[in-house]
């Protein structure tokens, strides 16, 4: 049963038990549609009180239903049989009242919380709310309020939603008592006007292209955030019934959209990602306390990220003076989010606190997981495992923050190592949502397993990867840097490449990312590779380089910039490299299609080889590297639901005709096998 009806003297009182978070079903509209008509029935009940058992009160649409045809009946029949109700209906709210837990509550006359959150976080979806929200709520809380509600996506807390008049009072102490009480004293008033049926608010003159405005810098190419905020205009504009048409009509349109689907997958691969098939059933070993070895841009932000977790760290540096410097770069993290007001002064001063900074190993001999996060060379990073070994406990979890170098090469002649993997931080590390989990040939699966819990204790998305240079993400990175050097030796320019993939939704373009980070450290993995005997192709960086123009920080790489600016100005020494790199070469017109056709379809190329390979375990995975690490835009769904969305069949004609004019490698067996299969299979659920 998912929901029942008891009775508290002359009040009914209707129980959802949907776990784990009563969701909306289509066996739970179903059950509140039969309690609407039951307690109608009903002589002895003068009031309902809806409650949920469990953590939350219904928290939001069924997930197993996303993508599937509707079943009746509908939300917002079901919502506007509890408005129209003879009895008044009260919510009692606690968890979360999302998406259309909240439209359920609002069918209600009223509604009380306890410690709750609200919202509407359809818009993350590619939807809008579709059972009455963007029309009840701004009849209930005014415009403003519901505009930012509806096209944000966000959630506010009871107390916030009781200054709007989301609802009518926060209780403390037991809800389902205050509640009842509430009905008590109100079964016999006169009931409040139907949201429905209320007036829709004045708002000033202007109001909506100012907002419109805002909405649209805030969603860049996203499509719901905007057609959320016509279905609010409307509803303040039209009458109930007509509104509600075309918030129908909004929701029915944005669920079949491209949008909508990719978005949808990232939710699903979200979520699959923290639960990898292989560790099911594995126990993980505890952290409970952890250790940084390097206060550096990487030891310090994974530090952060650490204490935001609430482990008690060990920073440990070179020496004395290496180990202030740490500290200050800890600290300086802190107080950015203090003055963010992301935390208080006195947040920030507690988590510093809980940092320890030393330079000596002594101090991790009870230490849970060690990660090591120094310079990116072989020999003094094995020299730090080395004393790893001798100090730490021989179950703590240690692990490297490579970018690059062989973790299995690391790890050799380590005590214990199985202990041993690469965990992946992505920079600012405390910002960051990426971990790539890198198993090594001897990593014990409750070692892995610590992983992906550690990953979960820092809100962070993890993806197990394999090794190789560069793991998922930089792996791919270094294709797209090639495709960018091969676009200017055919005729593009920095400039047009960085705006083609601006318009494509990244947030930078692939030069500009290169000032901003420093073209340096590709140049010492080039050279790297060199040493190895690989010929690495960057014939412009290599020459920029050369020449120390860095990026940014050098006031020149791929742009100039005026000294103390960061706006990026083209380049004559940049255009004069690439014209004696581009003698003899073909050139060719460049638009913004075929630009982010020549840098994101080598991108799945690789990434097909990386899965072909094994060293990533889902497709879906893929795509959470290149959004969560290298802002791959979510509304596109990632890379490999990009070339599955647009046809795989056309994916490798493209990278044909690319291969055929030297101007990418030609598709890989596997992506060929793909397209003529019918696709990949972007995640097993
Ligand atoms: P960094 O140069 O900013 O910091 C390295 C720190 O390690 C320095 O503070 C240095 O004093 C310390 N250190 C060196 N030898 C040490 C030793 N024996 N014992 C204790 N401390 C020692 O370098 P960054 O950028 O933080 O990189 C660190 C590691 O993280 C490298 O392996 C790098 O490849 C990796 N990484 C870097 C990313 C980035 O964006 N910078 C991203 C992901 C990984």
């Amino acid at each position: 049963m998912t929901v029942t009806i008891t009775h508290e003297g002359a009040i009914a009182v209707v129980t959802v038990d949907n776990p784990p978070v009563n969701a909306l079903s289509q066996a739970l509209r179903q059950a509140l549609a039969e309690a609407v008509s039951a307690i109608d029935a009903d002589a002895s009940a003068s009031a309902a009180v809806l409650i949920c058992a469990g953590r939350t009160f219904i928290a939001g649409a069924d997930v197993s239903e996303f993508g599937k045809p509707p079943l009746p009946p509908h939300l917002p029949d079901v919502v506007a049989g509890i408005e129209g109700a003879g009895k008044p209906w009260v919510a009692a709210i606690h968890g979360s009242a999302l998406g259309g837990g909240l439209e359920v509550a609002l069918g209600c006359a009223y509604r009380v919380a306890a410690s709750a959150n609200l919202g509407l976080p359809e818009v993350k979806l590619g939807l809008i709310p579709g059972a009455g929200g963007t029309v009840r709520l701004p009849r209930l809380i005014g415009a403003s309020a519901a505009v930012d509600l509806v096209t944000g996506g966000g959630s506010i807390d009871a107390r916030k939603a009781a200054a709007l008049g989301l609802v009518d009072t926060v209780v403390e102490g037991d809800l389902a008592s205050a509640a009842i009480a509430f009905a008590r004293k109100i079964a016999d008033k006169p009931r409040p006007q139907p949201i429905s049926e209320r007036n829709v608010p004045a708002v000033e003159d202007g109001f909506w292209e100012h907002a419109e405005k805002a909405v649209a810098a805030r969603a860049k190419r996203e499509i719901a955030p905007l057609r959320a905020l016509a279905c609010v205009r409307r509803a303040c504009e039209a009458d109930f019934a007509a509104a509600m048409a075309f918030e129908r009509e909004t929701f029915l349109d944005l669920r079949g959209s491209g949008q909508a689907a990719a978005l949808r997958h990232v939710f699903f691969a979200e979520r699959a990602a923290p639960r990898p098939p292989e560790l099911a059933g594995v126990v993980p070993r505890a952290i409970r306390s952890a250790a940084v070895v390097g206060g550096g841009t990487m030891g310090a932000g994974i530090a952060a990220a650490l204490r935001d977790a609430g482990l008690p760290v060990v920073l440990v540096e070179r020496d004395e003076a290496a180990v202030e410097r740490g500290l200050a770069n800890v600290s300086q993290i802190f107080e950015g989010s203090a003055k963010r007001g992301r935390i208080s002064p006195a947040v920030a001063a507690e988590r510093m606190a809980g940092v320890v900074g030393t330079d000596d190993y002594g101090l991790l001999a009870d230490t849970d997981l060690v990660i090591e996060a120094v310079f990116e060379d072989l020999a003094v990073k094995r020299a730090v495992f080395a004393k790893l070994s001798e100090v730490c406990r021989p179950d703590a979890v240690l692990a490297t923050n490579t970018s690059y170098l062989d973790p299995d090469e690391i790890g050799e002649g380590l005590a214990q190592p199985e202990r041993f993997l690469g965990l992946h931080f992505f920079s600012p590390a405390h910002v960051m949502k990426l971990l790539e989990i890198v198993p090594t040939g001897t990593t014990a699966p409750e070692v892995l397993a610590a992983g992906f819990a550690l990953a979960r204790l820092l809100g962070k998305i993890p993806v197990r990867a394999g090794i190789c240079d560069g793991f998922i993400g930089n792996r791919i990175l270094k294709i797209t840097r090639a495709q960018a050097e091969r676009l200017l030796l055919s005729g593009a320019t920095p400039a047009a490449v960085d705006a083609a993939m601006r318009v494509f939704g990244l947030p930078m373009g692939p030069f500009e990312a290169q000032d901003l980070g420093g073209l340096d450290i590709a140049a010492f993995q080039r050279k790297a590779a060199r040493e190895r005997g690989e010929t690495p192709f960057a014939p412009i960086a290599d020459r920029l380089c050369a020449m120390e123009r860095f990026g940014q920080k050098s006031n020149g790489g791929w742009y100039d910039y005026r000294p103390g600016e960061r706006t990026p100005q083209p380049s004559d020494v940049v255009e004069a490299v690439v014209g004696e790199e581009a003698a003899g070469r073909p050139q060719k017109t460049w638009d913004e299609a075929s630009i982010v056709d020549a840098i994101v379809l080598p991108m799945v190329n690789e990434a097909t080889l990386i899965l072909d390979e094994g060293v990533a375990v889902r497709a879906a995975d893929i795509d959470l590297v290149k959004i969560h690490g290298y802002g791959f835009p979510r509304w596109r769904g990632g890379p490999m639901h990009y070339a599955q969305a647009r046809g795989l069949a056309d994916v490798v004609a493209v990278l044909d005709r690319l291969a055929a004019s030297g101007l990418a490698a030609p598709p890989c067996a596997a992506l060929r096998r793909a397209a003529e299969d019918g696709g990949f299979t972007l995640l097993d659920r």
